[in-house]
């Protein structure tokens, strides 16, 4: 252990006497808040949604990936407090900003959210804190943003504060690897503050990986993201390819993936979406531009992705129009709107994108997802219906946007009189002759 402020952040972290406080009780910061109360910290949550605060004060989660059954006791024995008053960090040792890194209108950098909560940790940074940046963001964000804003307050990196990068790797409805079971990156603008961070981390999370900078964390998690982004779009881009040859792309890519070296596979769909793979990419983009370098495959990958949803419209009034039906009148059931399998986020959501087109093109839409109750495409809000034999069979046909696990694939096909499958959900039933695929 070692003398001053450095040494006894470090004994109250190992002895988990360090107060925490995580800023934005998301998707990301909940699970982090909950992972330290488990851990027997102290933990306050700051969220300026008063809403939140109200359901996760009566221990009712929003967070799919945190049962409330898990959070209430938490919130019960008071080792998870939740506040919309920031006041809290004044006696706060360890903060973690867990706050949105949304595009602008203009698909630039939206930092306002991080720079609010930095200025929040302004008004309450202390001898002997250490702050963590836990959102996904351009590199040099955490050393040329969030450092020289903490140290306009008179106090200094190393002999007051300390302050690291940690991307948050977790993956929502992944309930194999949780918070706990991904190894946590961490980058320090300082070699005490990355030392203090993994000391932090250690207390909730086996592995923790180290790196010389913040740069190179924020950089490895962009890299991260880029890589399921330009991936997806590969084999979007085969899906496209295997449909002008006639060949099942599927079958291709599961053949692939035998071979146990040298290929990954990843699947195409109707698109990307959440607020993670769409816009991380950009981030770096806008950063390259900026300092001269223009990313090519990057950008060709987002153009792909991003051209999915319509081509999976095209499929759709394909296949109705093999049946003799236009789009303009047909009575579609969309099934699944959130961007991905088990989790309520319609956040960039391709399944949006479809809506709206199948709308403009007049078509006659309703949805059902167990995950997500309402969604507003344009001035019109809907609600999900019940997923039934009758719902099935009165629709000209259905389109599986996302495969939620819970949908019962047989009934669908059972049913229905046109499944057009986005995500290989119907496998299991060969070549059937209501089912056409992507
Ligand atoms: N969702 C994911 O799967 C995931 C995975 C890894 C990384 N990330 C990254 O983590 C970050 C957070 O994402 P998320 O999905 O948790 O977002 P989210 O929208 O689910 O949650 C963010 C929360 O922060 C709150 N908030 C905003 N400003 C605040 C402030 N100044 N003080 C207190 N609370 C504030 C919001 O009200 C919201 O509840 C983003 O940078 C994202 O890219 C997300």
């Amino acid at each position: 252990m070692r003398e001053g402020a450095q040494g006894e952040l470090e004994v109250r972290i190992v002895k988990r006497r360090a107060r925490v406080v995580v800023l934005g009780l998301g998707h990301v910061g909940l699970p982090l808040a909950v992972e330290f109360a488990r851990a027997g910290f102290l933990v306050t949550g700051v969220e300026i949604d008063a809403q939140r605060v109200a359901h996760l004060e009566r221990g009712e989660s929003y967070v799919a990936d945190i049962p409330s059954a898990e959070l209430e006791p938490l919130v019960r024995s008071r080792r998870l407090r939740v506040t919309v008053d920031a006041g809290t960090l004044a006696e706060a040792d360890l903060a973690f900003i867990c706050v949105p890194t949304p595009m602008s209108k203009s698909r630039e950098p939206d930092l306002s959210y991080i720079w609010r909560a930095v200025e929040t940790i302004c008004e309450h940074l202390h001898p002997g804190m250490l702050v963590v940046l836990e959102s996904t963001t351009y590199p040099g964000t955490t050393e040329d943003v969030v450092l020289p804003r903490l140290r306009a307050t008179g106090l200094e990196l190393d002999r007051d504060f300390y302050l690291a990068f940690s991307p948050e790797r977790i993956d929502p409805g992944n309930r194999h690897y949780r918070l706990r079971d991904i190894p946590k990156l961490i980058g320090g603008a300082s070699a005490p503050s990355a030392h203090l961070a993994a000391l932090a981390y250690r207390q909730i999370i086996p592995t923790v990986h180290v790196v010389s900078s913040a740069r190179v964390a924020e950089m490895a998690k962009l890299l991260e993201n880029t890589f399921r982004a330009v991936n997806i779009a590969l084999a979007n881009e085969f899906a496209l390819i295997c449909r002008a040859l006639g060949v099942d792309v599927w079958e291709v890519i599961e053949a692939a993936a035998t071979k146990p070296f040298g290929f990954m596979p990843f699947s195409p769909g109707p698109g990307i979406g959440g607020a993670c793979i769409p816009v991380n990419p950009g981030y770096l983009v806008w950063k390259s531009r900026r300092h001269g370098f223009e990313p090519r495959l990057i950008g060709v990958a987002e153009e792909i992705n991003r051209f999915m949803p319509y081509y999976a419209v095209d499929v759709i009034a394909e296949a109705l129009n093999a049946r003799g039906k236009p789009v303009k009148g047909a009575r579609l059931l969309i099934l699944g709107v959130a961007y991905k399998r088990d989790v309520g986020d319609v956040r960039e959501s391709p399944a949006v994108t479809i809506l709206e087109e199948l709308l403009r093109r007049g078509a006659d839409v309703a949805y059902s997802d167990p995950h997500v109750e309402r969604v507003e495409i344009g001035i019109r809000a809907f609600q999900s219906i019940p997923l039934t034999a009758d719902a099935l069979a009165a629709s000209d046909g259905v389109v599986i946007v996302t495969d939620h696990s819970t949908f019962d694939y047989r009934l669908i096909v059972e049913h229905a009189p046109l499944v057009v499958d986005l995500r290989n959900a119907t496998r299991g039933f060969g070549q059937h002759p209501n089912v056409v695929r992507l």
